[in-house]
């Protein structure tokens, strides 16, 4: 029993280092760039600190410019008003306030506070469309407030949703299409989601016209980040346990057909549009040896899941034992092809991160546990 007990251990630390250690990456992609990697530790960073909370997860700008608009730990959507510098409070996810904003890494109210992840403006009216991790598809109106339950289950289509991740709007019609990255296991137990090469994650669409949900993609592991295309012919979305991202045909002649779109050496995050071409992907960490002996064979990874342990709760203690990792992220071009390498070493602060939103020569980067959001001017 010990002697069981000390192996997994020995694997679930090595598992760790493989997830989270920082090799460089250009020695692996350089035969892929066009353009050379950017240097950023050259480029002018600014940490922006949240009261109150972490992991500003992912951004959002208002159709006037105003913002970004991101959700916390605690359940909040909070905005950054630029001329205040200064974030202030937008909306809720949840109407029950009461016991949120404990502990920075009590991760334990999430359920009931609230955890906002995707958000996406509609330009046109202004709304404010939410993917919350636990209350399902929300929107909230141009003042913000308590968001509003759009849709928590699909169609016919048995599990509600457990993980909601990411959304996008189709702007020609409204459609919102969004990720459930599991209907097993909550986002707090992401780290489950790969350990277990669960695949019971889907992508969805929500048709403001009739108000219902229905199932595009199923069986998929842990889907993850979800972007239109520019022209609105296709979705990218990221499967973060393949490391890959999948390209989702809406364009007539090919609807509901998909193909691989992208295969990346880290498991991907959020995708978002560049204004100038393509798609920022924020990769979470990297692929190593030891969690690729891990996903191919799943047994050790749901030996992992079945110690007498919380694994969430001793990885978050390997990580802060470990120190820091590497902030990296690649821009796509619409063909797949690495365009643009953002990798950030010199700095020991982030673990890792969820998101990269490009804005008027600004990187926003986000991620899922550090107080602030980190910018980087190009
Ligand atoms: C905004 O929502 C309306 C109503 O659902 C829809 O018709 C319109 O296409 C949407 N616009 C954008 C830009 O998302
Ligand atoms: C999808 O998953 C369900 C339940 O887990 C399973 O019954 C079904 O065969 C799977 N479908 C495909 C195409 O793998």
């Amino acid at each position: 029993m010990r002697v069981l007990f000390v192996a997994t251990i020995v694997i679930l630390i090595s598992a760790f280092i493989a997830f989270n250690r920082s090799r460089s990456y250009s020695s692996q992609a350089t035969s892929h760039v066009k353009d050379s990697a950017v240097d950023a530790h050259l480029w002018r960073f600014e940490a922006v600190p949240i009261e109150g909370a972490v992991g500003p997860e992912s951004f959002a700008f208002d159709p006037h410019g105003g913002g970004p608009y991101t959700g916390v730990s605690d359940g909040r959507i909070i905005k950054w008003q630029q001329s205040e510098r200064r974030w202030i409070d937008f909306a809720v996810t949840s109407p029950e306030r009461y016991g949120c904003g404990g502990p920075r890494d009590d991760d334990q109210t999430e359920h009931v506070c609230g955890r906002p992840l995707g958000l996406r403006f509609n330009t046109t009216t202004g709304d404010l469309y939410i993917a919350d991790a636990y209350m399902g598809l929300l929107v909230v109106g141009p003042a913000g407030g308590v968001a509003e339950k759009l849709a928590t289950h699909a169609v016919h289509e048995p599990p509600n949703f457990v993980f909601t991740n990411s959304l996008d709007i189709d702007p020609r019609h409204g459609v919102v299409y969004f990720s459930d990255s599991s209907s097993r296991y909550q986002r707090r137990n992401y780290l489950s989601v790969i350990l277990s090469g669960d695949k019971t994650g889907r992508l969805m669409k929500y048709d403001p016209e009739n108000k219902q949900v229905t199932v595009l993609l199923k069986n998929l592991s842990f889907p993850n980040g979800v972007v239109l295309s520019e022209n609105g012919h296709y979705i990218l979305l990221a499967e973060t346990t393949n490391c890959r991202i999948m390209k989702y045909w809406l364009e007539p002649s090919k609807a509901g057909t998909f193909e691989v779109f992208a295969q990346l050496p880290g498991f991907p995050d959020n995708i978002n549009r560049s204004p100038r071409g393509g798609y920022w992907v924020a990769i979470h960490s990297r692929r190593g040896r030891i969690l690729e002996l891990v996903l191919s064979n799943p047994w050790i990874g749901n030996a992992l899941l079945k110690l007498p342990f919380n694994i969430m709760k001793a990885y978050s203690h390997l990580a802060r034992w470990m120190g820091s990792s590497s902030a990296l992220a690649v821009r796509l071009s619409e063909k797949g092809e690495i365009l643009e390498i953002f990798e950030d070493k010199s700095r020991n602060k982030w673990r890792s991160i969820a998101e990269v939103e490009e804005k008027d020569g600004s990187l926003w980067i986000g991620s899922i546990d550090m107080p602030f959001a980190g910018v980087y001017k190009i």
